[in-house]
């Protein structure tokens, strides 16, 4: 048994988890409600706390023996599902009767307040608009690519000096640091320089990454709100977490106020960054500036860091993968001669060369159809219902899809779904070609698919194209499988320790 060593030695989760089990054992002779079809029943809360560092693996075993299964909980019904019927019909055909309810909403409130992630119904309604009108702007698309690639010159920077003086470095950790630099200037226009060690914007990003972390400690502890009460254990460090939070960003929400009423008329209209434009909208209501904020960084940081940190892992495991990529990276930059310096190869770099690069397109695909950033993503059923297969769901049961396994299924990508093959997602003519949504789950579907999925591949192919056009990578340890902690993200388990070398020999024809 596997039980996450931290959970285990804190009486409070221990004692909370013999409390769950007697609860539990009442449940199991009230099961199963008659005259009704359940899904099967795949295992307990108790299996999943137990396999709790491969909890993903676990859960798409459980998958591969029933495409949907239930999880026994004292607290409410889970459903787990891995069938694109049940997929459509949650997420779009019935879109109105799952959201995130309460259950969600109270253990992510603290942290991310009323913003997208958090509500439903109308509320959730006025953000989507506004956010997505703002994300189709051109300004908005320009102004992000320029930071994407900024961005990008610093860390090939920090690349190049590893080349030179041959050392192993940790890219994971580049990642988290210049995917949280972009954010912020795109969300702020605000330069946070964590790759250059600015001590404030090391502080916030720690901060924000601990909170992270310790509300997604809520899904798997059922005493929360107990420790929440006393203001006790990972309660308090949550806690002190936020108030860092909070202080720096309505910091910056009172600066852009000020600034923006000042200089009112002249420099209005060149506004590039999203907080500017939502203080045009609603400039009186800090609260309601820093929860978009803070869900605008929770969506754009994380998931780009951990998409990129997988891509380099899984090129490196197929060399040959990694030169194909790279040879389409120097065809449609047409980059002839030899280059050594980041920032003029990144010059080549423009949205019309990124969008010539099918292959790299479906590169990246394929590893986030492996790996996909929000590996779990659950929804609240609000009234009883009856899903495509023939099985009940109630009122209050928990009705998650499972991007992560679903990646792994057979039935859906064929005999070779573990193998990472980016020509699966390309046509006859080498042209790239969407997958139905409701099978490739890693953005959502429907009404509330990822607002930012446009968005995410313009950066995860600037910055590709700009290191892998410039570097080779190879892991330290070749031998080395990489595993991922479990955390609301699929983030890499521990450092990914990488070498670099100039790439050179590519010529065009
Ligand atoms: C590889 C990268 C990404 C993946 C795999 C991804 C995946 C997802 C998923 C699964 C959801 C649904 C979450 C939920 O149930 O609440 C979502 C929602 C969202 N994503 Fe992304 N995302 C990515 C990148 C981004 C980026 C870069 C942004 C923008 C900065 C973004 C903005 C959003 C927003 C605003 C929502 C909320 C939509 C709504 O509730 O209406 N995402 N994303
Ligand atoms: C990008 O870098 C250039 C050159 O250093 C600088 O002039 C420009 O202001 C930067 N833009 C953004 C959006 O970071
Ligand atoms: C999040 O928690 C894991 C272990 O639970 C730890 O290894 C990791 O360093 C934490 N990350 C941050 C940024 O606090």
């Amino acid at each position: 048994m596997t039980i996450s060593v931290d959970l285990l030695s804190n009486p409070v989760f221990v004692l909370g988890s013999f409390l769950v089990l007697i609860i539990f054992h009442n449940y199991l002779h009230k099961q199963p409600q008659h005259g009704k079809k359940y899904h099967p029943t795949g295992a307990s809360v108790f299996h999943l706390l137990t396999n709790y560092n491969k909890i993903h693996d676990y859960m798409t075993d459980l998958a591969i023996k029933y495409k949907t299964y239930r999880i026994l909980s004292p607290l409410h019904g889970i459903v787990y599902t891995t069938d694109p019927e049940n997929v459509e019909y949650i997420l779009k055909t019935n879109f109105k009767n799952y959201g995130k309810g309460n259950y969600i909403r109270d253990m992510t409130s603290d942290l991310l307040g009323d913003g997208i992630f958090t509500v439903d119904g109308d509320q959730w309604r006025e953000q989507r608009k506004v956010s997505s009108q703002e994300f189709s702007t051109k300004i908005l698309r320009d102004f992000s690519s320029i930071t994407f690639k900024n961005n990008t010159i610093k860390l090939g920077k920090i690349l190049s000096q590893a080349a030179d003086s041959n050392q192993i470095f940790d890219i994971n950790d580049l990642f988290m640091k210049a995917t949280m630099d972009s954010i912020f200037k795109v969300g702020f226009g605000i330069e946070l320089d964590n790759l250059g060690g600015n001590e404030e914007g090391v502080r916030f990003s720690r901060a924000f990454d601990d909170a992270n972390n310790l509300t997604y400690k809520r899904f798997v502890d059922v005493t929360w709100k107990i420790k929440k009460f006393f203001n006790i254990g990972l309660e308090a460090e949550l806690k002190k977490n936020i108030k860092i939070i909070d202080e720096f960003v309505y910091k910056v929400i009172q600066l852009k106020i000020e600034q923006m009423q000042m200089s009112k008329d002249e420099v209005l209209l060149k506004k590039e960054d999203i907080l500017s434009r939502f203080v045009q909208v609603n400039d009186n209501d800090p609260k309601y500036l820093r929860d978009i904020i803070l869900n605008f960084i929770l969506a754009g940081k994380d998931p780009i860091a951990i998409s990129m940190s997988w891509f380099i892992y899984m090129l490196c495991k197929h060399p040959e993968i990694q030169d194909k990529v790279a040879k389409e990276i120097i065809e449609a930059t047409n980059v002839n001669e030899e280059i050594t310096d980041v920032a003029d190869f990144a010059a080549h770099v423009s949205e019309g060369t990124t969008d010539k690069m099918q292959y790299l397109h479906a590169a990246l695909t394929e590893t986030i159809r492996l790996y996909p950033a929000l590996p779990v993503d659950s929804k609240v059923c609000f009234s009883d219902d009856v899903l495509p297969d023939g099985c009940n769901v109630n009122k209050g049961d928990v009705v998650a899809y499972m991007p992560y396994a679903m990646g792994r299924m057979k039935f859906i990508w064929g005999d070779d779904a573990l193998e990472f093959k980016p020509e699966r997602w390309l046509d006859q003519d080498g042209c790239f070609h969407q997958e139905s949504p409701f099978k490739f789950t890693a953005f959502q579907a429907g009404p509330r698919t990822c607002l930012g999925r446009d968005f995410a591949f313009r950066q995860l192919k600037i910055i590709s194209s700009v290191l892998l056009g410039c570097f080779v990578f190879k892991l330290s340890n070749e031998n080395k499988v990489l595993s991922y902690r479990t955390s609301i993200n699929i983030h890499v388990d521990g450092p990914l320790q990488v070498s670099v070398s100039r790439r050179s020999g590519f010529q065009n024809p």
